[in-house]
């Protein structure tokens, strides 16, 4: 799979998928991440990519020029299942829609800044606009780094036990079971016997029961 994504501030994407898994899955060429500075493709003397609002008010509007050139030439170059748009009124991210994108092909990640695209953008290039919540960013690099990280690590191959990503939080509806590792005491304080049992039916049965429990005290919506 291969995301691009379009930034007026590609710095920002500089450090997420230079280390630790997205790195190892791109080295391992399961996944590309490329990041294009729309400014590169403004015809402005200055590289303009912004503009006044047309009736007035106070904020730039990032003009739908540059943007449709970037977007006409990746899709000159190959096939996207999806033009995304990370706004904060967009659809908000959930596991499901990670784990469908995961599966689908190429993506493009289009950032926005300022007060936003303007509107033609959305409606001629934007097949999905994404919310990572019901939050306000400085803009939508880090949005769309949490998007191509959630759906990254998905692929085959790119985590090392292959069923950790199956057993994440919400895969199944369900929150994960609290974890523990050595010492058995620290400070007083033991690892739940059960764990030490060697028991596995047992410490399986512990495992369900506590991510129950965890989810019906921090997210009992996920059960409904
Ligand atoms: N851009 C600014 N805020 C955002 C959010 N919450 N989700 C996605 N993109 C954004």
């Amino acid at each position: 799979m291969r995301i691009d994504i379009l930034t007026v501030v590609p710095a920002l994407l500089d450090g997420p998928f230079s280390h630790s898994i997205l790195k190892r899955a791109q080295d391992r060429g399961l996944a590309e991440v490329h990041v294009h500075n729309i400014r590169d493709y403004s015809l402005h003397k200055q590289k303009q990519v912004d503009d006044y609002q047309y009736g007035g008010g106070a904020g730039m509007v990032m003009t739908i020029e540059p943007i449709a050139r970037v977007i006409d030439q990746l899709k000159s170059e190959r096939d996207y299942s999806e033009v995304i748009y990370m706004t904060p009124d967009g659809e908000v991210l959930e596991q499901a829609l990670c784990n469908q994108l995961s599966l689908g092909g190429n993506l493009i990640l289009l950032c926005g800044h300022y007060k936003g695209v303007d509107e033609r953008v959305r409606e001629h290039y934007i097949t999905k606009e994404i919310s990572i919540g019901s939050f306000v960013l400085s803009g939508g690099e880090l949005a769309a780094a949490v998007v191509a990280d959630s759906i990254i690590r998905l692929i085959p191959g790119v985590l090392n036990d292959e069923t950790s990503a199956l057993t994440d939080s919400f895969q199944d509806n369900l929150l994960s079971p609290p974890v523990y590792t050595r010492p058995e005491e620290y400070n007083g304080w033991r690892v739940p016997d059960v764990l030490l049992s060697g028991n596995t039916a047992l410490v399986e049965k512990w495992r369900e029961d506590q991510a129950l429990k965890r989810t019906q005290e921090r997210r009992p919506d996920l059960l409904d």
